[in-house]
């Protein structure tokens, strides 16, 4: 994808109505605490993918479950783009894409407002220790998510490094968090999980390469 073509995606992308676009802090007309009132007019449980890229999982979660309500968050509004256009072909109406830095989804949720989050394939950071950070399974990240997600809320992680999901593991003890459930062969020891055998765009590629899948499912306490 060219760079001008991005672009165009992306501006496309902000004017979809199932696109919320705040990439530049300000602090008017944030949703926090009013996702179903302001969007989805229902009061059904809202389901978070995060670093959703093309929001695969959304848009499956979405088909099957229309009582539910389903929001991608990522940064890159290209890859949104076609998670979005995918939902209003598919007429999705439980659907949203929130485009911010999840670092700041505590000022977009409130308190108890999510059900459920999943990260799929985020970044590893595998070269500096200074960036592990950045991981979405980090402290600094589970700490966000405490502040939004509701009592006995559950977190899946699907990913390809074993580096990420072991430090996963040990930030889950270190946090007093409890796991739900473990696989750290997916596609060996839980072949038909329809749910846990949604592809994304970047399983498929590690799938390529040969990669083992790993899953985890944790509460946050
Ligand atoms: C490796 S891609 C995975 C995308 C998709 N989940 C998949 O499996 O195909 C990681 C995604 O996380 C997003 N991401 C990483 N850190 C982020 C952050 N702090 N805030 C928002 N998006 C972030 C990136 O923009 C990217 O789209």
């Amino acid at each position: 994808m060219s760079g001008k073509f991005k672009i165009r995606r992306m501006v496309e992308a902000a004017r979809f109505p199932n696109v919320i676009e705040h990439t530049y802090f300000r602090e008017i007309n944030r949703p926090k605490g009013r996702w179903n009132e302001d969007f989805f007019k229902n009061s059904n449980s809202i389901t978070l993918e995060l670093g959703c890229g093309k929001g695969e999982y959304t848009l499956f979660m979405a088909g099957k479950n229309p009582d539910r309500n389903y929001i991608g968050v990522d940064i890159k509004g290209p890859r949104i783009w076609r998670g979005a256009k995918s939902a209003l072909e598919n007429d999705l109406g439980n659907v949203r894409f929130l485009r911010i830095f999840i670092d700041h989804l505590h000022d977009y949720f409130g308190k108890d407002e999510v059900d459920e989050i999943w990260i799929t394939f985020p970044d590893p950071y595998l070269v500096k220790k200074s960036k592990w950070k950045k991981r979405l399974t980090s402290s600094k990240f589970l700490n966000i998510y405490r502040k939004l997600l509701k009592p006995g809320g559950i977190i899946h992680l699907k990913t390809d490094s074993v580096e990420l999901y072991d430090f996963t593991l040990e930030t889950i003890q270190k946090e007093g968090c409890s796991i739900v459930r473990k696989i750290d062969d997916l596609y060996s020891q839980a072949p038909d999980d329809k749910l846990l055998s949604v592809k994304t765009h970047y399983e498929t590629i590690h799938l390529k390469d040969g990669k083992t899948i790993r899953y985890v499912a944790f509460r946050v306490g």
